[in-house]
Order: C-alpha cells, then structure tokens, then sequence
C-alpha cells in the first residue's frame, strides 16, 4: 500500500512537471510570435498607455528569474542590477522608454537564458513547499507571462502601420442565442476557490455569496445593439451617464468605442490589427471603457452586472447547486468552447461557441470579450496576499472595476470562472465589452 501510495504520489509530480512544462512552453511560443518584429517596433513607444514590447519581453524573463530561478530554487541572480528598471509599480508605462532597457537581442538573450535556468529548477522541484505545491508558482509564472502577452497584443492593435499579426477569421456561424436573456434564480452559490491549485490570491478563499434573482443577458452587447445607443443620441444624453462617467466622455470626447470611424459612406468601420474592416452586426462591440458599458446598460434599461452575478452565472451547476470551473463544466477550455488564446484576431459572432453555454444557457461568459461588472475589485473575505502584495492587495479599493471571463486574446491558463481582472474605469485599449443585467421584478416576461 505505501509502495502504491509513492508510486500515484511520483506519477502526480511528472504529471504536474509535464503539464508545466506545456504551459510555460506555449507561453514562450507566444511571446516569441509577438516580438519577433523589427528592432524599431519593439523599441517604439506605440501609444502612452503601453510599454514598448522589449520591456514586456524583459520584464517577463525577470519575473521569471525572480520567483523560479532565485527564490524557489535559491540561485544566484541572471543579471545584476537589472529588476528595478522592470519592476512595474516603480516605473509607469508611459516612461519606459527612457530607461537602459536591455535592447531587443539582449532582452531575448536574457529570456533564454532564464529559462534555460528554469528547465533545471523545475527538473529538480519536488512542489512540497508552499510556494510550488501543485505546480503553483510555475503556474503563476506561465499566467503571468499569457499576461503580459495579451497585454502585447492590445499594444499591437495600438501600433500604426502596416499588418504584422495574421490568424484565422473567428467563427462567423453564430445564430442568435434563444432566448436572448436569462433569469437567474434567488438563492447562494459558491464564489470564488480554494482548491484551484493555480488561482491567484485573489480568486480565494471560496465563500457562499447569496445573490438575489436577476436577468442577465444570455449574450454580450454586440456592435448593432451598441450602435442603436449611438444613433439615439447615447453619448450626448447627461441623463444615461453617472457625473465621473459624464465628466470623463466630455474631457475625452468619447463618441464611440475606440478604434471605430466613420467610412466614406458614413458606415462604421473599425480598424483591427492594421487592417480597416466594417463593424459587424453580430461580434461583440469591444473597446469600450466601463463608463460607456453603464451608459449603454441605463438606455438599456439595465445595468451591469456584480460580480458576483456575473460568477453565478457563469458556474451555478442548476442540477448540482455546485459551482463549476467553466460554464460548461470542469474541462480545460478547447476550442468549441470559447474563443481564447489568440486563435483568432477578434471576437466571433454571438451564438458561434453553443459547446460553451452555462446550465442555465449563458453564452460567451468565457472569452471573445473581457466583460466590465459593476463591481469595484476588493478582496474576499478571508484573502490572504499571495505570494506577493504587488499582484492583487495594492490595486484594491475604489479605483478599480473588475472585469470577467477572458478575451480572444487571454490565453486558457489564465482565464477560468473564478478569474479576476481589473481595470481603470476610463481604459478602452483592453479587449473589454459586457453584457447588461436587470433585476428580476417582472422578469416572468422576459
Ligand atoms: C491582472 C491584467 C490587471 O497587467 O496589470 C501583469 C496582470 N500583474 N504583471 C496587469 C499583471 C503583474 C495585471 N492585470
Ligand atoms: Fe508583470
């Protein structure tokens, strides 16, 4: 019995050291696809609101270097002198380019080398101490890196200039989901977890959370929904904005989502990665900041929803009352489940991924768009900052509003049910749309 007992034990750890070093692979994969451009575009200043890639490139191999190679594994340090000028809370995005940055090959030659380092650590981890059990700080280094590469790919649809980035046009075979809302039952379900062995600090600890009944739409706000809000006149209306909302379209002259102008023959057309294309009907509008997403919800008739809706809604099992890691039960997400991982350059259409429904059939909660809530981003009660404060603890409070459930562009090993983003309510580079929710009163005729 204990010889068996060792032996599942062995099997577990090579399983966990197999399916880190997939994902850390795939994450290299990524980054390597989004930086290999020419010296000048990584170094550039694409837009004030984002790093020049070579930083990304760098600050990844640091953070890398950081948790595996000197703290797990107590090695001495890649580079000397290098974590300041990476150290994202002490620099912000707009002032990077005038640091010493390592320039792109030494950037690249310092992530290999890093992760030639990593190789080795994770041969040797045997994941007994808090900090690697489950496979937890390797997981955390993979997220971080589909992070900050999701983070590269909004700086690419940023960038002017001609198309570097191709992938396979999104579904396009969506029919309109039926029925296009869905009333979610009074009563508790459990948020968020503890027994993810990959969360983050702040997707924990599980708690029971009891949500009053709501209607949420069983889609995301698509572009011809979003335009009806424009041609009534939505961002001209005081009365549909809060005052930070009003006072924010005013200052910024927001008229609508980013990226969007008018064409010749006074349609819409967006701009997507460099190339011009029409608004299409059925996607999901995307670019949009939270302020517009609450104007649209109160012409709507709505408003956005908590966060805690949004979670119910997403993994309340209706036959069970259990909560699942993915609408569409507790398997990783593949590719008839969602579109994530930046298998394709936009978000299909709404209805494209059936495979993805909740129980109570919500559509799209996982990918296409990272959806705004209501809800300001605090911790859980019970959080504990882990393993470092600078994750989630010091961006908690009022500033922040949380978005959910993943976009085209958020890779699976970073994106779940209990995922938790945030923002600035004023952000639109993001890849964020949203969905409205109302209260039940009178939700028998929806
Ligand atoms: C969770 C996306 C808000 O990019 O600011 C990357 C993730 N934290 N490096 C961010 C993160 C540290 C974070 N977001
Ligand atoms: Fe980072």
């Amino acid at each position: 019995m204990r010889a068996r007992a060792a032996a599942g034990e062995a099997d577990d750890v090579n399983d966990t050291r197999v399916r880190l070093r997939r994902e850390l692979e795939r994450a290299r994969a990524r980054t390597h696809a989004l930086t290999t451009v020419p010296d000048s575009e990584l170094t550039a200043q694409h837009s004030v609101l984002m790093s020049p890639l070579v930083w990304d490139l760098a600050h990844i191999a640091n953070q890398e270097e950081s948790w595996l190679v000197r703290r797990v594994a107590g090695r001495a340090a890649v580079r000397d002198g290098i974590d300041e000028m990476y150290d994202a809370l002490r620099h912000p995005r707009a002032t990077r380019t005038e640091l010493a940055l390592l320039d792109p090959a030494g950037a690249r030659a310092y992530a290999a080398e890093v992760r030639d380092a990593t190789w080795e650590v994770l041969d040797d981890c045997d994941f007994d101490t808090e900090l690697t059990r489950g496979g937890f700080v390797f997981a955390m280094i993979a997220q971080h890196e589909q992070q900050h590469d999701e983070t590269m790919l909004a700086t690419h649809q940023l960038r002017s200039g001609e198309p570097i980035l191709d992938a396979p046009a999104a579904p396009r075979t969506g029919a309109s989901p039926d029925p296009d809302r869905v009333v979610v039952p009074e009563g508790p379900f459990t948020m968020g977890t503890s027994d993810d062995p990959w969360a983050l600090d702040n997707e924990r600890p599980a708690h029971r959370v009891h949500v009053e009944a709501f209607v949420i739409d069983a889609a995301p706000v698509t572009n011809a929904r979003y335009l009806r809000f424009v041609d009534d006149g939505g961002y001209d209306r005081r009365e549909l904005w809060t005052e930070d909302g009003w006072a924010h379209r005013v200052e910024a002259s927001l008229d609508a989502p980013l990226f969007w102008s008018r064409g010749e023959d006074g349609r819409w057309v967006t701009r997507r990665f460099g190339r011009r294309i029409p608004v299409r009907p059925d996607e999901p509008v995307v670019h949009v900041c939270f302020h517009e997403a609450e104007a649209f919800a109160r012409w709507d008739g709505g408003r956005l929803p908590t966060e805690a809706e949004w979670e119910k809604a997403a993994r309340w099992d209706t036959d069970t009352g259990e909560s699942r890691r993915f609408p569409w039960g507790d398997d990783d997400p593949g590719p008839a489940h969602a579109n994530l991982g930046q298998r394709h350059l936009g978000p299909a259409e709404v209805g494209a991924y059936p495979g993805g429904v909740s129980p109570l059939g919500v559509h799209q909660l996982i990918g296409d768009v990272w959806e705004w809530t209501s809800s300001r981003f605090l911790p859980y009660p019970g959080f504990r900052a882990f393993p470092y404060r600078e994750y989630s603890e010091v961006f908690f409070g009022d500033d922040h509003r949380v978005l959910r459930g993943g976009s085209f562009g958020t890779d699976p090993v970073a994106c779940r049910g209990t995922f938790r983003n945030w923002d600035l309510p004023i952000r639109r580079q993001i890849f964020a749309g949203f969905r409205v929710a109302r209260d039940a009163e009178g939700a028998s005729d929806v």
